[in-house]
């Protein structure tokens, strides 16, 4: 866990089915608890951004949540954590390459705090977002930067104690569709329409030849979730890396 030290033998744990084709795997991950050695696991770019953090705080969870989500989409591969390699998409999107099973499987993260969610499927582009509630948002400058007109007039006729957490909802909806666009921040927010209803929905985007599939999902208490995927999703499992420091 600490930067630095031995290096840990190569070794691919017990194997985990693929998702079927168009469901998708939700890993919740506790970034308090990382896996056993999780600094060994990572490759010299991402422990050269883990040495970079300010904050202890924020290296430990960036380790503990790349260190999950490398031991996680190894087990998909029967691949040792070390030995996955990603490229990054025009836009900073990361994904697997090497094999041709590497390639095909899928894959988005995001965290916030000590909360990860990690996306996978097979072969369908997928985005996901976690965030924390923050009471203090959103200020009118905020909505109005990230916000439709349709979105903004949505908000402004709910009651004020509900316009948190359903702006959150709104956001995080928003931003998964953009992280599985592959686009994050550089799609203009307020250019997505994705409307203040929390359920599930189909959106249409410019940038996409097919719609995009975005739906709440399930969160820790306190937080707020999405998934996004290119074309329609089917069924959604959700999984948990448990401090045992294995995946179930
Ligand atoms: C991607 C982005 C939306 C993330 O927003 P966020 O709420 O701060 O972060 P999240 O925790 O939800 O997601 C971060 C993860 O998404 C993934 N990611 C990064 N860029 C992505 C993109 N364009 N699309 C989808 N996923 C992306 C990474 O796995 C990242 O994890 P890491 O920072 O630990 O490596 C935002 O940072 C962004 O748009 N950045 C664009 C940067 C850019 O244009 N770079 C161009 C040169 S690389």
């Amino acid at each position: 866990m600490r930067p630095g030290g031995t290096p840990r033998p190569r070794e691919a744990a017990a194997p985990l089915a693929r998702p079927q084709l168009r469901d998708v795997h939700i890993w919740e991950l506790d970034l308090r608890h990382p896996p056993a050695h999780a600094f060994d696991l990572l490759d010299s770019g991402e422990q050269e951004r883990a040495r970079r953090f300010v904050f202890a705080i924020d290296q430990t969870r960036y380790i503990a949540a790349h260190g999950w989500m490398r031991q996680i989409l190894g087990r998909y591969l029967g691949r040792a954590p070390q030995d996955l390699t990603f490229i990054f998409g025009p836009h900073g999107k990361p994904a697997l390459i090497g094999r041709r099973d590497d390639v095909s499987l899928c894959f988005n993260l995001s965290h916030s705090l000590d909360k990860a969610l990690l996306a996978v499927s097979n072969g369908m582009p997928v985005g996901v977002d976690i965030e924390a509630i923050r009471p203090d948002l959103p200020d009118s400058a905020l909505a109005a930067g990230v916000l439709t007109e349709g979105e903004l007039d949505e908000l402004a006729q709910l009651p004020p104690r509900q316009q948190t957490a359903v702006f959150f909802s709104c956001w995080t909806r928003k931003e998964a569709c953009m992280k599985a666009l592959g686009l994050g921040l550089a799609l203009e927010p307020k250019t997505l329409h994705v409307g203040m209803m929390p359920a599930r929905q189909r959106v249409i985007a410019d940038e996409a030849d097919d719609f995009i599939d975005v739906s709440p999902l399930p969160s820790p208490s306190g937080h707020a979730a999405a998934l996004a995927t290119l074309g329609g999703f089917g069924k959604v499992l959700y999984r948990q890396a448990t401090a045992s420091g294995r995946p179930d």
